[in-house]
């Protein structure tokens, strides 16, 4: 952990590296020796400082990359899996409960927005934190690989699981089945990432994608992407109930008050038409 001028720490530690900067936390996944692999010290600091992050008020969007040129390249072999062979049922289970709360429990339900830049390498476990983040910008030569099968496991931890939400079948099992590497384009049309794009545009578009997130009213960005993961698993039914209750409890919420102004903005100022501009913020 790091202190700045004003003696406010800087989330992170040994594993984990936090830059703050204008609203954006850069949370780098910090072993570029081992290329970012991810081991259950990795796990314990990154459950801290996504904690931290998420009633820091300098941090109002979280990109989470990697130092130096690995995105990650997954599960530690030696520090995760060996490292957990031997040991206590109980420790065991402390280091996958690390690992699931940040790879997928917290970065799903994150009360913050969140980008995944794809910096390079990015293989096997490093697809669920990927696949968890709202958003997801990659360099068109970073390397993805479910290389699992070419090593004599499966895709495990939640890798097959978070692969069946953004892929297709078809595809899922050609890569599940093949353990073939493929480049950001390609993780463009896979759905992935949103987009792909060359390396020394990488960091200028992940910004540029963060500060349009940072302009929007963060309460109800906050419950649309709420909204919109929980759907998921739901019924028409049951979504369309959720989905009112929901919108009701966010105008209820919102301390600016977003909807009203909008509303007002339209149909008595008409200052703002939704198809031509953009909603004129007061908070
Ligand atoms: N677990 C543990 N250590 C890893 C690792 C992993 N997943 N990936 C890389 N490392 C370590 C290497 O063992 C090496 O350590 P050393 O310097 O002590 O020997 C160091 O990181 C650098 O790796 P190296 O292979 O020399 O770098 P590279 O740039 O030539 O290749 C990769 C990078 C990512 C292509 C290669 O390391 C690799 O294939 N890693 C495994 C990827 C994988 O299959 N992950 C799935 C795990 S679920």
């Amino acid at each position: 952990m790091t202190v700045t001028a004003n003696e406010k720490p800087v989330p992170g530690g040994n594993f984990v590296k936090v830059e703050l900067d204008d609203g954006i936390a850069w949370v780098k996944l910090n072993r570029p020796e081992k290329r970012n692999a991810m081991s259950v010290g990795l796990a314990e600091e990154m459950v801290k400082v996504l904690d931290d992050l998420e009633i820091d008020d300098r941090c109002g969007v979280v990109i989470l990359t990697g130092e130096g040129e690995a995105f990650s390249a997954g599960m530690d072999l030696k520090d995760f899996f060996r490292a957990t062979d031997n040991v206590s049922d109980i420790e065991r289970m402390r280091a996958y409960r690390s690992t699931r709360a940040w790879q997928w429990r917290m970065l799903m339900h994150y009360a913050k927005p969140t980008i995944a830049m794809v910096n390079g390498w990015c293989f096997g476990g490093a697809f669920t934190p990927l696949i968890c983040c709202d958003l997801a910008i990659a360099s068109d030569d970073a390397v993805f690989g479910l290389s699992e099968i070419n090593w004599g496991v499966i895709p495990g931890g939640v890798v097959s699981k978070a692969i069946s939400t953004l892929m297709n079948d078809r595809k899922a099992m050609y890569y599940v089945m093949t353990g073939e590497k493929f480049g950001g384009k390609m993780a463009e049309q896979l759905g992935l990432v949103n987009e792909s794009v060359p390396a020394d545009r990488l960091r200028e578009r992940t910004t540029e994608l963060a500060r349009i997130l940072l302009a929007k009213n963060p309460t109800v960005l906050r419950q649309a992407r709420m909204a919109y993961k929980y759907v998921r698993e739901m019924t028409w039914e049951e979504s369309a109930e959720y989905l009112t209750a929901k919108a009701d409890q966010t105008t209820f919420i919102d301390p600016e008050k977003g909807r009203e102004k909008g509303l007002s903005q339209f149909l008595d100022d008409k200052t703002f038409r939704p198809g031509h501009g953009t909603y004129i913020r007061e908070g």
